[in-house]
């Protein structure tokens, strides 16, 4: 997979698929089950650290993710989110930390959250010969500035800063947007305005005009069954699944039963 390929999905109206992935044996799975496109999110914070916010993570660490994720991916593409204070302070700190994802970790591509303020530093790494892939609407490395996870550019004025971003996104080479939970009719409308640049959408919470979708894995899995947002779809049921194996190995352990002689040696 490449961006090539995703460009000329979009183009041929084909949907993407794309998946969060953090860890070898899943990214693995899910590679082989057919998705396009693995992002090592910064949501690694929360999902696999258990932070509250995606703020706290790394460079080091997410390039620590990635590794594994790189080497299960046989088909898909590896995108990784750049963590917060990564590519924020300067363009040239951007860039240099856009290269050692790319050289330590494996992927082929970057994401990054914002519009304008942030395109110089877009621009640069895209120089670098390293693809960008823009995210705008709820863009969760500014939740304190948001005051939480709401619905973004319900307002005509975000709505229109928001069409405007994207518009220079596409323009500037980004090869794929992601926008986070906003209006369907308003993703819609960016879908259409950055079409001739040929910069595919990816929805998350953004009705279905646009030309892609992700979830978190640990989401759609049902692993995670204390958020249930009204985008998120249950794909599998997986927390009740993993908690009926766990409690049957510790009754099978303290009965004695496990293991028994077939399984020794
Ligand atoms: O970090 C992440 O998981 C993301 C997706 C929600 C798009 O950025």
């Amino acid at each position: 997979m490449t961006t090539a390929r995703i460009r000329q999905m979009a183009a041929n109206g084909e949907k993407i698929a794309m998946l969060t992935s953090y860890d070898y044996t899943l990214a693995r799975l899910a590679d082989e089950a057919g998705v396009d496109v693995l992002l090592v999110g910064d949501s690694a914070s929360n999902v696999v650290c258990g932070n509250q916010y995606t703020l706290p993570i790394t460079t080091d660490e997410m390039i620590f993710l990635t590794r594994g994720v790189v080497r299960a991916a046989q088909h898909a593409m590896v995108v990784v989110d750049m963590p917060f204070g990564s590519y924020q302070v300067s363009e040239e700190e951007a860039v240099r930390n856009a290269i050692r994802m790319v050289k330590e970790s494996g992927c082929d591509a970057v994401k990054l959250e914002g519009g304008e303020e942030i395109l110089p530093s877009i621009k640069h790494i895209i120089s670098a010969g390293v693809p960008v892939c823009g995210h705008l609407g709820l863009t969760p490395q500014s939740v304190n500035q948001f005051g939480g996870y709401g619905l973004r550019a319900k307002e005509e004025a975000e709505a229109e800063k928001l069409l405007h971003d994207a518009r220079l996104l596409a323009e500037a080479g980004c090869f794929c947007i992601v926008l986070e939970k906003i209006p369907a009719e308003l993703a819609r409308r960016v879908t259409e305005a950055v079409a001739p640049w040929h910069c595919p959408t990816i929805g998350i919470g953004a009705g279905n005009g646009t030309n892609g979708q992700v979830l978190v894995m640990h989401d759609m899995l049902g692993l995670n069954t204390g958020f249930k947002p009204k985008f998120l779809r249950y794909f599998a049921h997986l927390a009740e699944e993993v908690q009926q194996a766990v409690k049957a190995y510790t009754e099978a352990v303290k009965t004695a039963d496990f293991p028994n002689t077939e399984e020794s040696y």
